[in-house]
Formats: C-alpha cells, sequence, structure tokens
C-alpha cells in the first residue's frame, strides 16, 4: 500500500558526493549497492550499452549532460574527437576536472542542464549526446526543455542515449512492500528522480520532435529489473 502520509528524504547530490571519499569515484555519484560501489563487470555493462547505442566515431565530439564526476565519461575519451561534461554539483565537477580534464579535448563545466542547453554558443558541434542516471533528476518542465533544445539547436546530434531511468510500471519490484506515493514518484528531488512508464517518456520525447527506441540492461546488471535505458534519433 502506498504510503502517502509519510514525509521523504530529499537527496542532494552535491552534499552527499562530499560524504564520500575523494577516490570513490562509484561512491560519489551513489552508484553502490547497500552503500558499496558496483563491480567492474558492472561498469562495463554500462560502458557497453552505451558504446552500442551511441556509436561513437573517432571525429565523434560527445556532451554529457549531468557527467557527475566524470569517472564514468573518462572512459569514452578515446572513442571520441572531443568532450564536454556539464553537471550542477560544483564538488562533482571539482572531482572531475581534478582527475579526469585533458584539454582543450576533454572538459568540464559546472552549470545546470537547461541553463547549459540555452547558453551554449556553438551547439552545432556536437554530434553525440550522453545523459546517464541522471535525466530523473531534472525538474519537468526542465527535462522539456532540454530535448526540445537539444532537437532544435544541436542541429548535429544524431543520437541521444539516455540511460538508467527508473520504470514507473516496475517501481513495486524495486520498493517491494513499501511504496512511496505518487507525488514522491514524481519529485525530481527524491532519492531516485521522476519515476516514468516507457510511453510517459515517449510522449516527452516525441513532443520535443525525437524518435525513441528504448532497450534494457542484461539481466546480471544490478538495476536492470527497474530501469530501462532510452535512444533517441531524428
Ligand atoms: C547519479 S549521478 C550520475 C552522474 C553521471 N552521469 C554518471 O553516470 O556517472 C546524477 C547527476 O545528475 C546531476 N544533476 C542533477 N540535476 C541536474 C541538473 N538540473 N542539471 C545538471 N546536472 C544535474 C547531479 O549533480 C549528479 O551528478
Amino acid at each position: 500500500m502506498a504510503n502517502k502520509n509519510k514525509s521523504y528524504l530529499k537527496f542532494d547530490h552535491d552534499a552527499y558526493a562530499k560524504t564520500r571519499a575523494p577516490d570513490d569515484f562509484w561512491g560519489q555519484v551513489r552508484r553502490t549497492v547497500h552503500g558499496v560501489p558496483v563491480s567492474d563487470d558492472q561498469i562495463k555493462m554500462i560502458v557497453d550499452a552505451i558504446q552500442s547505442a551511441l556509436v561513437m566515431k573517432p571525429d565523434d565530439t560527445l556532451l554529457d549532460i549531468a557527467c557527475g564526476n566524470g569517472a564514468l565519461a573518462h572512459l569514452f575519451f578515446d572513442a571520441c574527437a572531443e568532450y564536454l561534461g556539464v553537471d550542477l554539483s560544483e564538488h562533482l565537477i571539482s572531482v572531475a576536472r581534478k582527475n579526469f580534464e585533458a584539454l582543450p579535448r576533454y572538459q568540464f563545466k559546472q552549470q545546470g542542464a537547461v541553463e547549459y542547453v540555452c547558453l551554449e554558443r556553438q551547439p552545432e558541434r556536437f554530434t553525440k549526446v550522453l545523459c546517464y542516471g541522471s535525466f530523473q533528476y531534472f525538474p519537468a518542465a526542465d527535462a522539456a526543455r532540454v530535448l526540445r533544445i537539444l532537437f532544435d539547436k544541436f542541429c548535429n546530434v544524431q543520437i541521444v542515449f539516455i540511460g538508467n531511468l527508473p520504470d514507473k510500471d516496475r517501481a513495486a519490484d524495486f520498493y517491494k512492500t513499501n511504496q512511496p506515493s505518487a507525488v514522491e514518484l514524481a519529485d525530481c528531488y527524491s532519492q531516485i528522480g521522476i519515476w516514468r512508464t516507457k510511453s510517459e517518456f515517449a510522449r516527452l520525447a516525441g513532443e520535443a520532435g525525437w524518435k525513441v527506441t528504448f532497450s534494457f540492461m542484461p539481466n546480471e546488471f544490478y538495476a536492470s529489473y527497474y530501469r530501462y535505458d532510452a535512444m533517441l534519433s531524428r
């Protein structure tokens, strides 16, 4: 039964990241199971899923929206010509700069997603976009706006890969007997962010102009039972 009357914990990415050790890269972005960073095998499954969707080419310029500390992103540096990672968290961007930035080709910038897409002056340089484990944390209006601006202004982007989305149709598999309220499931500031069904996501992306296909991680992936990935194309 939904715990409609209970309040719930909000999540602050920046504050949480500061509680983890400077070199606990997966812990900082909560890529953990019961607080323990996931194994290299799990990371490889994520990298494989992103590679297979984005089909990176040596002349690609990759935009990574809500890139966190860059630990995941830097695994793609060899596969592309240039990279820009943008994230709201000052702390995570400082970790990214210290450990992974390699100017001028691989760069990180502290900025919110919607502010960044509005203000980017050379959007046409990007050919692929990644947004992994993050889209659900954007306020709903920002999420719609980011997709619309990517479609209209980032005119050379062929593929947008939005990974690790929480599936509203499978929220019960995750929460089991302690179902949260509809308000919590729709709150971008909750622990998991906004849960969307695939059809809700398809409508959101379609209204911005994108075609959408969905994919799922292998069963061995720790979050496969309640998450899906979305690939957007023109
Ligand atoms: C779970 S982490 C994922 C980071 C990275 N993409 C990865 O997969 O390792 C979610 C990230 O979303 C960022 N984020 C949340 N809301 C944001 C927003 N409105 N604009 C930009 N970044 C945001 C957080 O700061 C955090 O770094």
